[in-house]
């Protein structure tokens, strides 16, 4: 038979269950990464830019390193111009990490929030 309390506990973990996810993910829209910009190259620059504005480069990266890949690898392609016209070597480790040296504070903090974990660094050297 059915007692008060039972129902009562039962209802309790229904709703613990149901919401966890909600309550889960509210906790961590709170706290949005603040990837660092602080390394030796960034400092220097006169202008703080990417190769592109940053919200462009926040959408579209992943496309523009897949690019590169291709281009570089297949293509032989060297040099990618921005739609400013300034030049970058085509290059993972030399233009994306010469400037963003600090991958843990940088793309690792926004990777891990984000729950991706690109396989690029089993082969390119990223540092820390
Ligand atoms: C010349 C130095 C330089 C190079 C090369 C460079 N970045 Fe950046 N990047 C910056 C700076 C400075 C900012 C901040 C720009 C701003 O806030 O307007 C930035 C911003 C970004 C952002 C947005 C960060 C945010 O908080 O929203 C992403 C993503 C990014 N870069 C990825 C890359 C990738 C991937 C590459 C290589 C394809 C790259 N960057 C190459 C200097 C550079
Ligand atoms: C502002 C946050 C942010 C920063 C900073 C950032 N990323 Fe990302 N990156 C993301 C998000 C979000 C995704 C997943 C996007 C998607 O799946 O559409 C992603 C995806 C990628 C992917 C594709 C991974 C895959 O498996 O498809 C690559 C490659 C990548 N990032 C490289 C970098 C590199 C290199 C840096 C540092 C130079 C960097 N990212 C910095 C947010 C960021
Ligand atoms: C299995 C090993 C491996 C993995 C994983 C890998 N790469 Fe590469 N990548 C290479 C090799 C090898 C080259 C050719 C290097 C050369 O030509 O000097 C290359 C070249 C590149 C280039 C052009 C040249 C350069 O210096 O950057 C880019 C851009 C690139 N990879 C991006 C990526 C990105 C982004 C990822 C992750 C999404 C990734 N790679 C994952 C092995 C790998």
């Amino acid at each position: 038979m059915y007692n008060k309390k039972s129902v009562m506990a039962l209802i309790l973990l229904v709703a613990v269950v149901v919401l966890y996810p909600f309550v889960k993910s509210a906790g961590r829209s709170a706290e949005p990464p603040a990837p660092s910009l602080d390394t030796p190259a960034i400092n220097l620059l006169a202008e703080k830019a990417c190769i592109e504005d940053a919200a462009y480069m926040r959408e579209n990266h992943m496309q523009i390193l897949n690019d590169w890949r291709v281009q570089s690898v297949r293509d032989g392609a060297t040099v990618y111009t921005a739609r400013d016209g300034q030049e970058f070597p085509m290059s993972l480790e030399e233009s994306c990490l010469g400037c963003h040296s600090n991958k843990g504070e940088f793309c690792d903090t926004c990777h891990t929030y984000s729950e991706v974990e690109p396989n690029c660094w089993d082969c390119h050297v990223g540092g820390n």
